[in-house]
């Protein structure tokens, strides 16, 4: 996730106010920022990694000349956090006469690159943008040779024939010193909107950017192309170049409600946004994806180390990779590790650590341990840049965008995701799974985004009478079995961490070793019951939960009558979901139950007293 912004003005000069609007834009993105402004047909670009105030103390972002111009503030996906990966990028040219910001991930871009490096384009930088960059000179180039029958022409014709070879997400802007006089934009999947005021024309990635300039505002949708110049902005549909028609609405929200995106917090707003971090997910780059299932095919022995959620995800993991792939790996809590393993691990031995900040500091440490005795690690991170990702073999950046909410939501589900991915191609890799199982789980795992988005909309009303039913209760049980002990920890996780609920979480199993003596009647347990092989021994454990007063509530698939009547409340989650993706959905509404718990109960859910988002000390 990154933010982009540009502005066309009537008076007045462009840097500044793409340099303040940045700023408001900064919670989308954070490791580097650009901008690039135009005057008589020449481009003046100033970029740098770093974050914005860092950035402009050293380089000055308010200097630039001119009326028109783009910016951007970037959460590396592909490349690391350096000036040259910065946007804005350019083509060929130098001096630059292209100048383009993109927020979204280009599946397609090694592909592209190929072509164009076979044409004689030289690329400077390792992110997917660059290519579109490319792709617009080599557009231009053609145009002035070749006659074309497009719908378009010049440097709008340059920009939706570039668009058109992309496969992936976009809100993609670009300025050429051609046509020096517009902005053209276009979007697929990645948000993109455009503030209209009566002296300029304003698109940015959300409203807070230019909401103290104006608050009118046109949503662009998928498959749009816009063009913006000091006469104002046309929409036409990239398809057949048909102009949209489309009246600007006008928004009542203050800034902080903007950067919300009108959600009163951003727990909530993350929790909404896991679909389109999951599709993002299904978009990483195959070579890594390979390389970090060739290294788990040839480990001796994995060991998982994270902290909190993530050693949640590890947890669910070591199921996925032991039911697919035939791996045994070992999840460790990585505040344990060193004195766990410190002394067994050896060169054989390989690391998965999972990270979201990539700055753990407990992790980091276990990782300094694994290290010095010559093992491999490897790394999954939502940090690119981040200490994780220099001190690892081979890292996947998961591209959940920057969570800001203290309790852990869309990263976790993205987590589970790429490890899911992993697991699925080394069970293929290994020969375990059959194709039949493969294409099932490759459908399936396509089919999540929807599912999550289905449960979010339908279930959360639900949810919220649920937590007003239980707010005052003293303690909560969590019960899965199997691959659902994960999910279960994690629902206990947020709702103690969040609404501050004393809650226990245990494999069902145990029940009768101990925590059932804690069970009187209302005493709240909660089970995640995915209609998996545990099914039949859950429901057992169920009944001996409700012989003694328990109030049940449910998690399980919609249309499970048996565990329907038997439960106190149920939420209901799709049929037909494969028992090692279930994580992902089923964890859904515990993250709504912890936020709307926290609510009932006074808490600040984005801001839980005594925690950090990052922990960096041990
Ligand atoms: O950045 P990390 O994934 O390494 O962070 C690990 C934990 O600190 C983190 O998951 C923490 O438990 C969250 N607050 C959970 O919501």
């Amino acid at each position: 996730m990154c933010g982009i912004f540009g502005c066309i003005l009537k008076r007045g000069r462009a840097a500044p106010l793409i340099h303040a609007a940045l700023k408001r834009l900064e919670y989308r993105g954070y490791d580097s920022v650009g901008e690039a402004t135009l005057r008589d047909q020449q481009l003046f670009i100033k970029k740098d990694a770093g974050k914005i105030d860092a950035v402009h103390a050293i380089r000055n972002l308010d200097d630039l000349p001119g009326r028109i111009g783009v910016g951007h503030t970037r959460w590396a996906t592909h490349g690391a956090p350096l000036q040259i990966n910065a946007h804005p990028q350019s083509g060929c040219s130098d001096p630059p006469r292209i100048a383009v910001v993109h927020n979204g991930i280009i599946e397609n871009f090694a592909e592209l690159k190929k072509e164009l490096e076979d044409r004689g384009h030289r690329f400077k930088s390792k992110t997917d943008t660059e290519t579109i960059a490319h792709l617009i000179e080599e557009n231009l180039k053609k145009r002035q040779t070749e006659p074309s029958e497009d719908v378009y022409s010049g440097f709008r014709s340059a920009v939706a024939g570039a668009v058109d070879r992309l496969v992936g997400s976009y809100a993609v802007a670009a300025v050429c010193t051609q046509e020096p006089d517009k902005i053209v934009c276009a979007r697929n999947e990645s948000p993109l909107v455009l503030g209209i005021a009566d002296d300029a024309y304003y698109f940015a990635s959300d409203i807070p950017a230019f909401l103290p300039l104006t608050n009118k505002v046109v949503y662009v949708e998928n498959g749009e192309l816009v063009t913006l110049s000091k006469k104002g902005f046309e929409i036409t549909k990239l398809v057949d170049g048909s102009t949209v028609v489309r009246t600007p609405k006008l928004v009542d929200w203050t800034p902080r409600m903007a950067e919300k995106q009108g959600y009163p917090h951003f727990m909530l707003k993350e929790i909404h946004e896991q679909p389109r971090c999951l599709r993002d997910t299904l978009r990483l780059q195959e070579k890594y994806l390979e390389l970090l299932t060739t290294f788990l095919d040839r480990a001796r022995e994995v060991i998982m180390v994270a902290c909190g959620t993530s050693y949640h995800a590890c947890l669910a993991a070591s199921y996925m990779f032991s039911k697919l792939s035939f791996l045994a790996t070992h999840p460790v809590i990585a505040s344990e590790f060193t004195e766990q393993h410190g002394k067994s691990v050896n060169i054989d031995s390989t690391i998965l650590a999972v990270s979201q900040s990539g700055e753990t500091a407990d992790t980091l440490a276990a990782v300094e341990t694994a290290r010095q005795r010559a093992a491999t690690i490897l790394g999954l991170t939502n940090g690119v840049g981040s200490t994780l990702t220099r001190v690892s073999r081979v890292y996947i950046g998961q591209q959940s965008g920057p969570e800001i909410g203290v309790a852990a939501t869309k990263t976790f589900t993205s987590q589970l995701s790429v490890l899911s991915q992993l697991a699925i191609r080394l069970g293929k890799k290994r020969g375990k799974i059959s194709q039949e199982e493969i294409d099932l789980l490759d459908e399936k795992i396509e089919e999540i985004p929807d599912i999550v988005e289905k449960i979010v909309e339908t279930q959360s009303k639900k949810v919220q009478s649920l937590a007003k039913k239980h707010r005052s209760k003293e303690c909560f049980f969590f019960l899965g079995r199997g691959i659902s002990y994960a999910t279960a920890l994690e629902g206990r996780l947020k709702l103690m961490e969040i609404a501050y609920m004393p809650s226990i979480a245990f494999p069902a199993g145990e029940s009768k070793h101990g925590p059932i003596s804690l069970v009187e009647p209302g005493f709240p347990v909660i089970f995640v019951c995915p209609p998996d092989e545990t099914r039949r021994t859950l429901i057992g454990n169920i009944m001996e939960m409700k012989a003694r007063g328990a109030s049940v509530i449910a998690v399980c698939e919609e249309g499970d009558d048996e565990i329907m009547q038997l439960a106190d409340d149920y939420i209901e989650i799709t049929k037909g979901i494969p028992e090692v993706l279930s994580p992902i959905p089923y964890v859904v509404p515990l993250q709504l139950f912890a936020y709307h718990m926290a609510l009932e109960r006074g808490c600040d859910p984005d801001m839980p007293r005594n925690l950090a988002k990052s922990v960096t000390v041990k």
